[in-house]
């Protein structure tokens, strides 16, 4: 990795197709704008890309997120590799989701591990580090051999959350795996801590079993990593009504909202549902109850940190 020297190095801040709002809100919290780059498809759909602009001894950034359609992915490599060709001082790719992360381990016979796979192509395509906002699990963290600085979404909705009375509080793990989140926002909001007990029949399936904790008469918030089909937050949000829960708020770092999740979840007898910008939401998919937080700030500050060589766990208190 070759060393850089903010003095004589510009950030250059570049973007696939991805999330492009939200790579323009990054630069704008720069002081900056995008560079200029082409991204269009062969007529069989194969994706050509050129940067527009010199990138010789640049520290180079690229915005893309790797969620479906899979074409995001070869997007992001075939930038890097631009990058790379055209003599970036630094090479770092900048995934607000990262996608194909939740097969992280063989737990089933013949099965891929796509969160090692997707590692592997970016670090191969020559990025020389990477950031992003909460992993599916943090481990993910180990599966690069470059730098990866790891954000939090958590003081973003910490903030929104301070503006609301939410007191009586309670924290719902929506489950197990979920446990160590909802203490950290029970810490920083006051409050306790209750969980679901949560299993899935079938991928994408979810039933409560059991809410563990006293939830009567009590303001819930629920908070997740990503919101796909909207099934364990609908089947939560029903599960604590039942058991006497007051308001019920929810947040989730990545809101795929995916098939049916928008109708699953307008239905669902929740206050508010909020999710960041991480990956980009289309009017269609926006509704009353649903609110989004922007983490172009988080990112622009990891950005600047990083180039400056300062602290990026300072974002983190
Ligand atoms: C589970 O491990 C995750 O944190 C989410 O709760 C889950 O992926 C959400 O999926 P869905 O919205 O389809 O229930």
């Amino acid at each position: 990795m070759s060393a850089i020297d903010p003095k004589s190095s510009e950030i250059l801040l570049l973007s696939g197709t991805g999330n492009r709002p939200l790579a323009e809100s990054i630069a704008r919290e720069l002081g900056g704008v995008l560079c200029d780059v082409t991204v269009e498809p062969f007529a069989d759909g194969e994706i050509f890309v050129r940067i527009n602009e010199n990138v010789r001894g640049r520290d180079t950034f690229i915005v893309q997120p790797t969620g479906p359609p899979a074409e995001n992915i070869i997007e992001l490599l075939l930038l890097i590799d631009a990058a790379k060709r055209a003599s970036a001082a630094r090479v770092t790719a900048v995934v607000p989701y990262f996608g194909y992360a939740r097969q992280d381990r063989k737990d089933q016979p013949r099965v891929a591990i796509g969160a090692k796979l997707m590692a592997n192509m970016i670090t191969h395509a020559g990025a020389d580090r990477l950031v992003s906002v909460d992993f599916h699990q943090h481990q993910v963290q180990a599966f690069f051999d470059i730098p990866v600085d790891h954000l939090y979404a958590l003081p973003v909705f910490v903030e929104h959350y301070k503006e609301r009375d939410l007191d009586p509080l309670v924290v719902v793990a929506s489950d197990v795996g979920a446990a160590k989140m909802a203490r950290g926002y029970a810490r920083r909001l006051g409050g306790e801590i209750a969980m679901i007990d949560k299993r899935r029949p079938a991928p994408n399936v979810a039933e409560v079993v059991n809410v563990v904790g006293d939830v009567q008469g009590k303001n819930c918030l629920i908070p997740d990593d990503m919101i796909d089909t909207g099934g364990t937050i609908a089947e939560a949000v029903k599960a604590l009504k039942t058991q006497g829960a007051a308001k019920v708020y929810v947040n989730a770092t990545h809101g795929l909202l995916s098939g049916s999740a928008v109708s699953t979840l307008a239905e669902a007898p929740l206050d508010e549902i909020a999710v960041t910008d991480t990956i980009y939401l289309p009017e269609q998919k926006q509704w009353p109850a649903l609110r989004i937080l922007s983490v172009a700030p988080l990112l622009a500050s990891a950005i600047r940190n990083i180039h400056d060589n300062t602290s990026v766990s300072i974002l983190f208190e």
